[in-house]
Formats: C-alpha cells, structure tokens, sequence
C-alpha cells in the first residue's frame, strides 16, 4: 500500500465517516450489543461514543495503524476496555465462540473477501451471538446498479478497495447468518454509493 493508502485515506475516512449526520446510524447499529464484542474495521473508533453500558469489552480488527492513532483519543476516554486485536478481519486471531457479538459498520465493502470475513466472525462469534451490521452495497433498484457497476472500478482505487456492487444480505446468509432485523434504506446524497443495509445477523 502506498502514501496514499497509509497516510490520507485513513484520515480521510475519519473526515467522512465522522459526520455528524451517520450518527443517528451509529446509535441504531449499536442498540443491543451487549458483553464482549469484537469490532472489524474499527477504523478510527467513530463506534465509540455509541456502544451501549451492557457491553463489557472491545476486540478491536483494524490494518490501519493511522486509523488506529486516530482513534487515540476516543479508546483514552472510552468507558469500555477497547483492544486493537487483530489487524486482518480475513484471519482473527481468536478461538472459537470467543465472542458475545460482533459489529461491523462500512467495513464489508472493503475488505478482500467479504465471504472469508463472515466465516471468521461465525468461527468466533457464540451459537447465537449476534453479529450488528451497517453496510453499503449492491442497491435494490436495477437503475442505480447500473451506476454502481459504472463508478465501481474508480471507487476500488480512491478509496481503498471499497467496492459498491457487494449483495450484504447475500453475503451474509451465504455464510450462514440468519438475519433477524433488516432495514434496506439510501442515505442521503448520490444512491450509488448510499445504499446501505442496516441490521443485526444471528450466528447458528
Ligand atoms: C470505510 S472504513 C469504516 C471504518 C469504521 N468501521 C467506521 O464506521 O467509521 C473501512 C475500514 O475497514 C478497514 N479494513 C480494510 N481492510 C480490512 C481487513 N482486511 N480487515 C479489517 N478491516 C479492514 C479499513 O482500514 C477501514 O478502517
């Protein structure tokens, strides 16, 4: 990975996943986690503020050790314990049903192999543990797809392998999740890049 990979898209991701307009997200994507969870691309620990008093421990999965630094502040002030872990959400280095529940916000569409990711969080998570889900992907309606497949290929470069064309709900019931809340929704702006799945995925 280059300058660019290393140094400015971390903070760069800092800057637009820090919105103060995803917060409202945030708050619903947290809602219910509850003992040790494990967080994968934990990017610069936006969840923070957002993890609910039932939650015990943090096992934070991140690459980036800008992201990381970044993040300083917020696992300083965290009231929850909060560990990086594990920096490959391909390969966690945890044994098996480890976990409470796990968390993964905007995370999916980026890393190398969404399928591989969901059979380690399986591995890791509990019988029942559940998996907390925002993810943007692939959009319920043919004609923002179309745009999605056009943009594709120029977002996988500037922004860090992040693709728009992943089926999140696909994804996730292909690696054995069952979804128990779902909610398909656009964030507001371009729908390509918006269109995101909201939910909570219970591991068998
Ligand atoms: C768009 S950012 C989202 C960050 C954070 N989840 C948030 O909501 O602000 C995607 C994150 O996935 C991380 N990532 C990329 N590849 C990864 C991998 N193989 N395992 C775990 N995280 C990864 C990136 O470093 C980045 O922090």
């Amino acid at each position: 990975m280059g300058y660019y990979g290393r140094q400015v898209l971390p903070r760069v991701i800092n800057r637009m996943c820090g919105l103060s307009a995803l917060n409202p997200l945030r708050t619903r994507v947290c809602a219910g986690l509850a003992g040790s969870v494990i967080e994968v691309g934990f990017g610069s620990g936006l969840n923070i503020p957002f993890y609910p008093a039932d939650v015990t421990q943090v096992a934070a999965v991140e690459p980036s050790d800008v992201g990381w630094k970044l993040a300083s502040a917020r696992v300083a002030s965290s009231p929850v314990p909060v560990t990086r872990s594990g920096l490959d959400g391909q390969s966690l280095p945890f044994t098996d049903d480890s976990y409470d529940a796990a968390l993964s916000t905007w995370t999916l569409c980026t890393v190398p192999d969404a399928a591989v990711a969901l059979a380690e969080l399986r591995r890791v998570l509990k019988p029942g543990g559940k998996l907390h889900f925002l993810e943007h992907g692939l959009a319920p309606d043919e004609r923002v797809r179309r745009w999605q497949r056009r943009f594709d290929p120029l977002q996988q470069r500037v922004a860090g392998g992040c693709h728009f064309t992943r089926p999140i709900v696909d994804l996730l019931t292909q690696a054995g999740f069952t979804i128990s809340e779902l909610d398909v929704f656009y964030e507001p702006g371009p729908k390509f890049a918006g269109a995101d799945s909201l939910g909570v995925a219970i591991s068998p």
